[in-house]
């Protein structure tokens, strides 16, 4: 017992001046208040052991709340490195891109350039063969053969030179796709723009595979003056969207074949003027984008061509080409029936 409540109780107990009564009343008091005081002692002390845990327990929780942060930075540190080597990555995928669509353009490009030499080396035997043919006349005093020889020489030699030149463009136009990037915006005639990289594309696909085969069709609108673009961009994303096409109708006709199913692979290319805009349009009447796919189609890397057949930065490259021209890339298609895309770009 607490002994001050003793020291109460024993003066209780030895009181001459309290009844039995009143001493029984006054004990049971203080011997309540005894009770009540160990109560309250054991529960303080309870109280200060469950301090006492809490506290352990929270220093344990921010230790482990440290280590948590800490793996997170780590975590942190590790994303950041990827994607440092992911950019790196995803550059060296563009650059393989630009080379593989010059591989494309290659095999265009010579059947390009064959057309022009064929005429150089046509005409210039022909020329030497006057020649000779003047010589003779020179010796024997025909001037009048000599004069009209000399007249066939000379458009020979014009011939020469204009398909000379024709193949001197194309190797320019060559050089400057390979240029990467240097780009700058230059007055461009679209639609001698739009029909040399058809004819690439075209001729490109078809040197691959000598069974291909699709019927185009082209409608240039000729009130279109030239625009300021960068003529190689252009080219790029008008080469990317007929690769497109030509692909999508080849596919749907090597289904239809096997289905016995009559079928026209058709593409068709068209510009036009809209107010203050020029529109490029490539049609096919292949199977379509999938609703699924559409979403996709703008994202780098998304392809639906078998492995080593597309990287799927074709449309990728495209929307960013058109956007820096401050133009929009649409895409309309039905499934079944064919897509559409369409260039848009401002006039000024
Ligand atoms: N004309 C089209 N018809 C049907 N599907 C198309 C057409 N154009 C694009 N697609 C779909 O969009 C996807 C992405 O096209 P994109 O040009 O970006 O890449 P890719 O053609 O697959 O590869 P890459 O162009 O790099 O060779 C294609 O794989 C195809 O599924
Ligand atoms: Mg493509």
């Amino acid at each position: 017992m607490n002994q001050n409540l003793q020291t109460i109780l024993d003066f209780i107990q030895q009181s001459k001046h309290l009844s039995e009564d009143e001493k029984a009343t006054l004990t049971k008091a203080a011997k309540d208040a005894d009770k009540a005081l160990t109560i309250s002692e054991f529960k303080l002390v309870r109280t200060e052991k469950v301090k006492r845990t809490t506290a352990i327990l929270l220093e344990e929780t921010i230790e482990e709340l440290e280590h948590k942060r800490k793996a997170i930075e780590d975590s942190n540190n590790a994303l950041q490195k990827s994607l440092k080597e992911l950019k790196a990555t995803q550059s060296q995928l563009i650059q393989s891109e630009k080379m593989a669509s010059l591989g494309e353009l290659t095999a265009g490009i010579a059947h390009e350039i064959q057309n022009p030499l064929n005429f150089v080396n046509n005409f210039s035997e022909v020329s030497k063969e006057l020649l000779e043919e003047m010589q003779e006349e020179l010796e024997e005093g025909n001037l009048e053969d000599v004069k009209e020889i000399a007249n066939d020489v000379i458009q020979n030699l014009e011939k020469i030179l204009h398909h000379g030149q024709r193949a001197d463009g194309i190797v320019k136009g060559m050089l400057m796709h390979s240029r990467s990037n240097s780009g700058e915006k230059e007055s461009v005639d679209i639609n001698n723009l739009v029909d040399e990289y058809l004819r690439l594309a075209y001729h490109g696909l078809r040197s691959k595979d000598k069974s291909f085969n699709a019927k185009l069709e082209t409608n240039y609108d000729d009130s279109i003056k030239t625009v300021n673009v960068v003529p190689q961009d252009i080219g790029r994303v008008v080469l990317n969207l007929i690769t497109n096409a030509f692909y999508a109708v080849n596919e749907k006709n090597l289904l239809q074949e096997t289905q016995g199913d009559k079928y026209e692979p058709t593409v068709s290319v068209a510009t036009n003027t809209m107010k203050n805009n020029i529109e490029i349009s490539v049609k096919d009447n292949g199977n379509g984008i999938p609703q699924k796919a559409l979403d996709k189609i703008f994202q780098p890397f998304f392809t639906t061509k078998p492995t080593g057949q597309g990287t799927g930065l074709g449309l990728s490259l495209s929307y960013d080409i058109v956007k820096a021209h401050n133009g929009e890339l649409k895409v309309e298609t039905k499934e079944g029936q064919g897509t559409k895309f369409i260039i848009k770009i401002p006039i000024i």
